[in-house]
């Protein structure tokens, strides 16, 4: 069934290849979904060389782990890795016909990638963003060709979570979003089209529900007391559980968006900037958490 508000999906161009512009936290985990799925090239860049190095070694790191399940056979393994390159010149992007960019959450410096794409990629290739929270108009806004920029928004972990919001631009054409829904049914991902609103829907409202919880813990309530109060919700994990999972430094992002557009609803945290500033809340779930986390201090991605 086609999504509410998709266009007809005879629009849908073909994606050949794919481009990644991060090497972070959801970066990786994009490349990772994206060549599993689509098994066709992908390629990733980052500032430097380091960060694109860890970005490939995290993403052939995950494939052999999804092997040592059993759920890929030796040769997907080899044809996989092969498919995954980095480079530090978005040159390597020239023939990519989907490019999206999960680096830091800045509008300027988003709108800065996507203009330097512009000079290398066909007028046609889409350019998708992982934006958690900013505006799909605005970042299309200073290209010649603002019809081709999608909002493309997952959620972490992505290979477990199944939702991926489509955005809409003003400027975003239906031949843009029939291959941005066409893409997300290969990914096996369930797609629903929201307004181009801050920080869309879910971040929304999961803006609103862990900020509740840190408000409790500014005004003194203790923070396990807080953290646990929903559990017999049966929720699959506490609050500050998930801004630990999502990246203090993220969720902070998405606040500040939030409080910018509605002031006179959504607060800033004392609570909230020891969190980003220590890069953690006061819990660890598992050692994956762990290292979703640090790699997510260490190379903020925006998603
Ligand atoms: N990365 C990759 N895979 C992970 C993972 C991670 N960080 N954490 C868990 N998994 C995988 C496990 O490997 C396991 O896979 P398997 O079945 O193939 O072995 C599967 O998920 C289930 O894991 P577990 O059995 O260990 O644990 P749970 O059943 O508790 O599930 C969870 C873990 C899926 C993370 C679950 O706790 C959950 O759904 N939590 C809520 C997450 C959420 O709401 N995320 C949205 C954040 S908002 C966001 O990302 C938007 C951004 O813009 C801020």
């Amino acid at each position: 069934k086609r999504p509410a508000g998709a266009p007809d999906k005879s629009l849908a161009r073909n994606v050949t290849k794919v481009g990644v512009v991060g090497a972070g936290l959801m970066a990786g985990q994009l490349a990772l979904l994206f060549v599993r799925r689509l098994e066709v090239p992908v390629v990733i860049t980052d500032v430097d060389q380091e960060r694109i190095d860890r970005g490939v070694g995290y993403i052939h790191g995950e494939i052999d782990k999804l092997a040592a399940k059993g759920r890929l056979s030796p040769d997907a393994v080899n044809r996989l890795k092969a498919l995954v390159t980095g480079s530090p010149d978005k040159k390597a992007f020239a023939d990519a016909d989907f490019v999206i960019e999960a680096v830091f959450e800045e509008m300027s410096v988003k709108q800065q990638v996507f203009a330097e794409l512009e000079e290398h990629v066909s007028p046609e290739a889409i350019l998708a963003t992982n934006t958690s929270s900013l505006s799909i108009t605005e970042m299309g806004s200073k290209l010649k060709n603002p019809e081709r920029v999608v909002g493309f928004h997952f959620f972490n972990p992505v290979a477990v979570l199944p939702l991926l919001e489509v955005v809409r631009g003003e400027q975003t054409d239906d031949a843009a979003l029939a291959t941005a829904f066409k893409i997300g049914k290969q990914l096996k991902k369930s797609c629903v089209l929201v307004k181009d609103a801050p920080a869309f829907v879910v971040n929304r409202l999961l803006t609103r529900f862990m900020g509740e919880v840190i408000a409790a813990i500014d005004e003194g309530t203790p923070f396990d007391v807080a953290d646990n109060a929903l559990e017999p919700l049966g929720l699959p994990m506490t609050p500050m559980v998930l801004l630990q999972l999502v990246g203090p430094a993220v969720a902070q992002h998405v606040n500040e968006t939030m409080h910018a557009a509605y002031p006179d609803r959504f607060g800033l945290s004392g609570n909230m900037q020891r969190f980003v500033d220590a890069r953690k809340t006061a819990v660890w779930i598992t050692d994956e958490s762990k290292e979703s986390a640090e790699r997510s201090a260490s190379v903020e991605g925006g998603g």
